[in-house]
């Protein structure tokens, strides 16, 4: 069984909500990434993350600049406005060149609460479930 930890960073709420939407689905230890998570003891890391200008949160991207995240494996997720999911998958994976990034999620912050269902579907496509 893999060690979880659920990382994410959220302004409004909504990024939180899914963090513990796939906690309450897999498991695992839910961090905010405004305080650093120590990874040690993990080997599956999602990283989740507010669409902001089309990207990840500058936040996560600082955090991501100098965690080490070698050798495990990183699932991204995102919570986004009318853009969609645009780069925010992408800059994670682009941070994490050491790490195995499996297939990201994403939804409308305003819709999360009725994401359950895809994210079980997601979670399974991945393996996690
Ligand atoms: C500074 C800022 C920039 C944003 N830029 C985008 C964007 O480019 N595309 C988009 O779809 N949503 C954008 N949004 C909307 C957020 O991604 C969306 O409301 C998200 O669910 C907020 O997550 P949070 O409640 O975890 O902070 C932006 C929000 C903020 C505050």
């Amino acid at each position: 069984m893999a060690n979880i930890l659920i990382a994410y960073y959220s302004e409004s709420g909504s990024t939180e909500r899914l963090a513990n939407i796939i906690q309450g689905e897999v498991g695992g230890t839910l961090a905010k990434l405004d305080s650093k998570p120590d990874l040690a003891a993990y080997d599956t890391v999602f990283i989740g993350t507010p669409n902001h200008a089309a990207g990840a949160a500058q936040a996560v991207k600082e955090y991501l600049a100098t965690a080490d995240l070698a050798g495990k494996t990183v699932i991204p997720f995102c919570t986004h406005g009318m853009g969609g999911e645009q780069n925010t998958a992408s800059d994670i994976t682009a941070l994490v060149p050491k790490s195995t990034v499996l297939r990201s999620f994403a939804v409308k912050g305003a819709e999360v609460a009725g994401a359950k269902a895809a994210v079980i579907n997601w979670l399974t496509s991945i393996g996690l479930k």
